[in-house]
């Protein structure tokens, strides 16, 4: 099932209910919820208690990613905020099988995501332990950069490997996606995809996540 999920990181700060409310009528059923901490990226976006504050505004499925070193640190703040899905960068700590595992533990989906940098060999062993993988096709850290199409074959890996497993995971990509860059990402078999800029920043924001679902729709 194909899932837009804008990101609040292109979103009004000052009016962050109100934003996301007028997403949630334009037809997303996800959002895409970026933790920056500074460290892991060199940007700071906001934490669990601005995602606690949210959350009895929506009735969104809350898609959080985690650009924060030592995640396991800060699940139960996460998880405790409302998050429905969790996901945490491989990139990020030595443990990410037990954050994995922490998260499904707590009844939360679990994802996994890779920088542009980080081989998609490393995490197919914790593919089981996935319910969502998330390719990132920007460096994380900020919104609004330019969409990197070389990692489509991440995402052709990826999809490939999860049906000859016949495993239950979300395939998810994240940075520059838009109308015009969604086509390839579902091709090469993404079924979830953020946008934060080409939403948010939108004249018409429903007609977007309307054509975004439309083009992806073709190939799931
Ligand atoms: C980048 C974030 C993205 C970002 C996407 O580090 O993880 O979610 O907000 O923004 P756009 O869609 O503007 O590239
Ligand atoms: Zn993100």
């Amino acid at each position: 099932m194909v899932h837009i999920s804008p990101s609040i990181l292109a979103a009004d700060f000052a009016n962050l209910a109100a934003d996301v409310a007028r997403v949630e009528a334009g037809g997303a059923d996800w959002l895409h919820l970026d933790v920056m901490d500074g460290a892991f990226v060199p940007n700071i976006s906001f934490g669990a208690p601005v995602i606690a504050a949210l959350r009895p505004h929506s009735k969104l499925f809350f898609d959080v990613h985690l650009m924060i070193c030592d995640p396991g640190r800060y699940l139960k703040d996460f998880l405790k905020a409302g998050a429905d899905l969790i996901t945490v960068h491989a990139e990020s700590a030595d443990n990410i099988p037990e954050c994995l595992k922490q998260i499904r533990e707590a009844g939360c989906r679990a994802g996994l995501a890779i920088s542009p940098d980080t081989p998609t060999e490393s995490i197919l062993p914790l593919l089981p332990l996935c319910d969502l993988v998330l390719v990132m096709t920007v460096y994380p850290g900020f919104g609004g950069q330019s969409f990197m199409e070389n990692m489509m074959p991440k995402v052709a890996l990826l999809r490939r490997e999860i049906d000859r497993l016949g495993l239950d995971i979300d395939l998810e990509v994240d940075g520059g996606v838009a109308p015009k860059t969604a086509e390839i990402c579902a091709q090469n078999g993404a079924n979830v995809l953020v946008a934060g800029s080409a939403i948010f920043k939108a004249e018409d924001a429903a007609k977007v996540i309307q054509d975004m679902k439309e083009i992806a729709n073709r190939y799931f």
